[in-house]
């Protein structure tokens, strides 16, 4: 499936949950306590149905995220569903990883065989000040055993905060102990936390007098750039929306718990699916809405800058 810029669309977003149980500052400050109504969030079947729509569209990948997505009951037996379907290339999960190591036998049978984990430092103290709590040697556990089970590629999200995870030697000699791809992302402005935004590539240049970098390809749908450094098991990658964005090349679906559809991260356009999946409307119908709807998928957000309405990531779904 095509957009009117020629993009492939290819990998969907779907936000299982709101909730989360961490409290990153960037992303659920205390204020931020509204969840939204449970009847109100899409069902497993629900989901199923546009995913099944989604396939016939020629969208092959697909993402489970939140909130955190293994606080939702039967996560195991929904993408045991989804790896049922057929024509599906790709699908994985994005968790902070607190709740992982008690379900990492579970999805695993279900057939989940890549994870991406939300880490944003390696000191006990920040990742307290970070996400208000104390569970950062449960969440490394969860990530070497995450390899040692097999899950490949296991990447690692930092978003980059100023004055707080600006050295990222502690993550490098990660990349080099473990086959671990960390990503380091750029803070983005979804509430009132733009005083620690850190341009990645500036990070990438101090990366760049460590040694010689190589462009690595690694599986994936997102818009991560990755490099080696000599004889790392693992990799670093950048994603730069800011100071190199990739809009040209996004290829991207977002589905909020509740049915929303974006077509870009920063639009405050939705269109509601929940509607379509909870009336009769026939599969054929959501077919042309959706590609009705991609016609309008924005060439970039420098086009929607300082429009959007305060949601944070746990509500759009990353
Ligand atoms: P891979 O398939 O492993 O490449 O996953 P991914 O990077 O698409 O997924 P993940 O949930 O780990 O997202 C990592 C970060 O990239 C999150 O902060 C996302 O919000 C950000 N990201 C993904 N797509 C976009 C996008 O279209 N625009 C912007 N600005 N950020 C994005
Ligand atoms: N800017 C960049 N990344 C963010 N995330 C959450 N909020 C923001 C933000 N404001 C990240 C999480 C997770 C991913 C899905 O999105 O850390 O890794
Ligand atoms: Fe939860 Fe992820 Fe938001 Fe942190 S960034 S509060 S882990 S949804």
């Amino acid at each position: 499936m095509k957009d009117r810029l020629n993009r492939e669309i290819n990998y969907m977003r779907l936000s299982v949950t709101d909730r989360c149980n961490l409290r990153c500052f960037y992303c659920r400050p205390v204020e931020d306590k509204e969840f939204i109504p449970p009847e109100e969030i899409l069902s497993y079947d629900e989901f199923l149905k546009l995913i099944q729509v989604a396939i016939e569209l020629g969208i092959t990948r697909f993402r489970l995220t939140g909130g955190e997505p293994l606080l939702r009951p039967g996560i195991d037996e929904f993408i045991a569903q989804i790896k049922s379907l057929s024509g599906i290339d790709d699908l994985a999960l994005t968790t902070n990883g607190l709740l992982l190591e008690e379900n990492l036998d579970k999805l695993w049978q279900a057939g989940l065989r890549r994870i991406n984990i939300s880490l944003d430092t390696l000191d006990e103290k920040k990742y307290g000040a970070i996400t208000g709590s104390y569970s950062l040697r449960q969440v490394l556990r969860a990530i070497k055993m995450a390899i040692e089970k097999g899950f490949h590629p296991v990447k690692i999200n930092v978003v980059l905060l100023k004055g707080i995870n600006e050295n990222i030697d502690d993550f490098i000699n990660l990349a080099y102990e473990l086959p671990l791809h960390i990503r380091f992302i750029e803070l983005m402005s979804f509430s009132s936390s733009n005083s620690y935004f850190l341009s990645a590539e500036k990070v990438l240049q101090m990366v760049k007098k460590k040694g010689q970098l190589k462009l690595i390809k690694l599986p994936g749908s997102g818009p991560a750039r990755y490099y080696q450094l000599p004889g790392m098991k693992g990799s670093l990658g950048f994603i730069t929306p800011y100071s190199d964005h990739f809009c040209a090349t996004c290829n991207r679906l977002r589905v909020s718990a509740r049915g929303e559809l974006r077509t870009c991260l920063f639009s405050n356009e939705t269109y509601d699916l929940k509607f379509f999946l909870r009336t009769k409307t026939s599969t054929h119908e959501i077919k042309n809405f959706l590609q009705t709807i991609l016609s309008h998928k924005p060439m970039s957000w420098h086009q929607l800058h300082g429009k959007r309405k305060r949601e944070n990531m746990r509500q759009i779904g990353g």
